[in-house]
Formats: structure tokens, sequence, C-alpha cells
């Protein structure tokens, strides 16, 4: 019998086999339990648990049928008050741990803890739709996944009528239901665009990045601002903790500032503080992304943000304004070492940091925080009971 120390960033439970750290999903700290080990590697094992001798009153029963085989989530056998422990003790020992940050974590939980994702990504493959099992490429078919938005759980029943056997298929709802689909697959498609168009608000459908049926764009709101968002540009996936993101960063930004929107997707974050600092700059690699940033600073009536499509190590020197406020949000991978150093030497006073990676954020806070002292830090529950965390640190020039 093993008693579950504690979890690792995972959402894994960490027991310990002949002195060698062993990870058991599906357990959370406290339980006791009977292990198989499934990978056993020098440093490391892996387990599955067969018996569970004690269980932890923070357990619960997972509502998704699919959650033993699907790789999608990590936590769903755990209280939501749970999750958000340990989510936000991930992020302060992380930035501890790798950054030599003691700071204390405020967290933001989310308004809907199921069905809050506006967007998923399917794999095809013979006629099977569905997420990869962990760490596999191995399918698990499913019809419904508890953490997608009601009207993307409605359109799976009718999944079929796309008519693909094999690729992917990525599906985003926007705020008035409105899908977009997006396919990928070296197949000649027979999409039954009659029926879908019949039984739901179709945006648009895209085939290989070609227009199939009406648009390749769908329109987003979050805090009264719209947002043109192409079939390949970012959005965030949960609207709620978006506006939430939107009311932090307009909280910390002031009227004499001139902002700097760096990794700025569709202009969301720029575009909604632009009427309360002086101009914003803001800078994006996907052209699509950029063309719709400009576009949206027309429909919400702004004449004070300017995007620029490049990438940020480089683009930025183009910028000839001195720079008051930078915002950085990058995809895991964090800062490039360009745009690290471009911090480094900015005359910023202030730098946003919203990250989706508590690992990536900890290795760029740890050089940043040589120069610019850390304010605050926010956790945001964008991805409920899953592991993954999204943050928002302030920093200020020491
Ligand atoms: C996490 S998203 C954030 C987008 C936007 N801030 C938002 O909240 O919607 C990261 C964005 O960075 C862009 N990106 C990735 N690498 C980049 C690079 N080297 N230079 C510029 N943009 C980049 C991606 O295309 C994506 O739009």
């Amino acid at each position: 019998m093993y008693k579950v120390e504690k979890l690792d960033n995972l959402g894994r439970g960490i027991v310990y086999v002949n002195n060698k750290i062993t990870f058991v999903s599906n357990t959370l700290p406290g339980e006791e339990i009977d292990i198989k080990i499934t990978k056993e590697k020098s440093k490391y094992n892996e387990a599955i648990v067969i018996k569970y001798y004690k269980q932890s009153n923070k357990r619960v029963d997972s509502k998704c049928p699919y959650y033993r085989e699907c790789g999608g989530c990590d936590l769903l056998h755990f209280s939501y008050d749970g999750t958000i422990d340990f989510k936000k003790n991930k992020v302060k020992d992380i930035l501890y741990k790798y950054a030599s940050l003691d700071i204390n974590v405020d967290i933001i939980e989310n308004k809907n803890k199921y069905n809050y994702r506006n967007k998923i990504s399917l794999k095809v493959i013979d006629g099977n739709y569905g997420y990869y099992k962990n760490n596999t490429h191995e399918l698990v078919s499913i019809n419904n996944c508890l953490l997608a938005e009601d009207n993307i759980n409605s359109f799976l029943k009718d999944i079929r009528k796309i008519n693909i056997n094999n690729g992917e298929l990525i599906i985003r709802n926007n705020y008035n239901n409105e899908l977009l689909i997006i396919i990928n697959t070296k197949e000649k498609v027979n999409i039954d665009v009659d029926y879908l168009k019949d039984n739901y608000k179709i945006a648009g459908i895209v085939v290989n990045n070609k227009k199939y049926y009406n648009d390749d764009f769908f329109i987003e709101m979050i805090n009264n601002r719209i947002f043109k968002v192409s079939y390949d540009s970012f959005f965030q996936v949960n609207r709620y903790i978006c506006s939430k993101l939107f009311d932090i960063v307009s909280n910390n930004v002031r009227e004499d500032e001139i902002v700097l929107d760096l990794y700025s997707g569709v202009g969301t974050l720029g575009i909604n503080i632009a009427n309360k600092v002086k101009k914003v700059y803001g800078i994006e690699i996907v052209r699509n992304a950029v063309i719709n940033a400009t576009y949206n600073t027309k429909i919400n009536k702004i004449n004070n943000a300017y995007y620029m499509l490049g990438d940020v190590g480089s683009t930025v020197n183009k910028i000839n304004d001195k720079i008051d406020t930078i915002i950085v949000d990058p995809p895991r991978i964090g800062l490039d070492k360009n745009t690290k150093s471009n911090i480094l030497n900015s005359d910023a006073k202030k730098i946003i940091y919203i990250s989706c990676n508590p690992m990536t954020l900890a290795r760029d806070l740890k050089d940043i925080s040589e120069i610019y002292m850390v304010k605050k830090v926010w956790v945001l529950d964008m991805f409920s009971y899953t592991e993954h965390c999204e943050s928002i640190t302030v920093l200020e020039r020491r």
C-alpha cells in the first residue's frame, strides 16, 4: 500500500516506490492505494491505481463517461475548490522554485465550471471523432465533451453530417451560438451543408484553409467590444475569464500611457484599453489576425491603436514612440530571447505578462524581475478541471 504525498504540477499523485518517485494519475493527496507500474524510467515510474484503501474527502465522481481514457482533463475527480487550491499553489510554488519569487497569488474562479470552452479540436480516424488518449495517438471516440459549450455539444450529435473519415475537425462557437467549422483532411469532402444550416447557425465552414460555406471568420464579443476572428486567428477559449482578463489589464493602465501589446492576436487586449490610454501598438505574426485587429479598431471606433505584422522580437524596432507599458501574451513557449532582451533594454515602466504556462512564465520572470519588481499575480481558472493555468503578472520598474 502507498500513500499519495502530494500532486505534481500535472495534477498526478506522487508516491515513492523503493525511494523512486512514481506518478499516479486519478489520485489525491492523503489517499492510500495499491498501484500497477505502467512505465519504468531511470529517474521515475508512472503507475495506475488498482485499489483505493482510503479516498480523499475532496474526491468527487467524474461527470464525464470518457474520463478514464480521454487525455483532455486531468482533475475531474477533484472537488472544484480542490482544483482551485491546486492551481493557486502550483503557480506560487513554480514561481518560488524557478524564479525565487515568494509571492501571494490571487485566484479568479470560473463562472461555468463545465461547458465553458468555445473551441474544441477533434481528431478523425476511420470515421470516428474524438480526442487522443493521454500521451498516445489512440482515439477516444466521443459524442459529448463536458468542457465544451452546450452549442458545440448539440453539434456533436450531428457530427456525421461532416462526412469525413480521417483528418482534423475544429469547432468554434461564438457569443451568439454561431459555429465556425474548420476541417483539415486529405479526403474529398462532401459535407451535408443543407442539413447543418437548417439546424444550426453556421458562421462558416473552412476546409483546408479555404472557404467552403459562408464566411471564414466569426464575430466574438467580450465586455461589449466586438472582434472579427478569422478561422486561423487565436481567441481565448473561455469568454467569462477573458472578460476578467480584460478588466485586470484595464485596471492596470493609465490615461497618459503608450502601450505596446506584444503577441496581440486580433487586437483584443489593446482595443479593450485603447479608450483609456494614449496610444496602443500591437505586434502579431499571423497575417489574418493582424488584418482582423485593424478591422476591429474600426468596428469598435478606436483611432489610437495600430497593428503590425511580424515576429515580436524583430518588429518592435519599427516603433519610434517611447513605450510606457508593455503587455506580453505569448504562446506556451513563453518569450523568445530577443523579446526578453528588448524588454530588459526598454524604458517601459510597467510590464503586464499574461501567461498560459507557469513554467515558461517563471523562466522569463527570473530574468525580468531583476529589473522589474513583481507587484501582483492573478491566476485565472480559464481551463477548469484541467491542470492548465492562465495568469497575469504586473511588474513595475525597480
Ligand atoms: C496566447 S495568444 C494571445 C493573443 C491575444 N493577446 C489574445 O488575448 O487574444 C498568442 C498570440 O501570439 C502570436 N504569436 C506567436 N508567436 C509570435 C511571434 N514570434 N511574434 C508575434 N506573434 C506571435 C500567436 O499567433 C497568437 O495570436
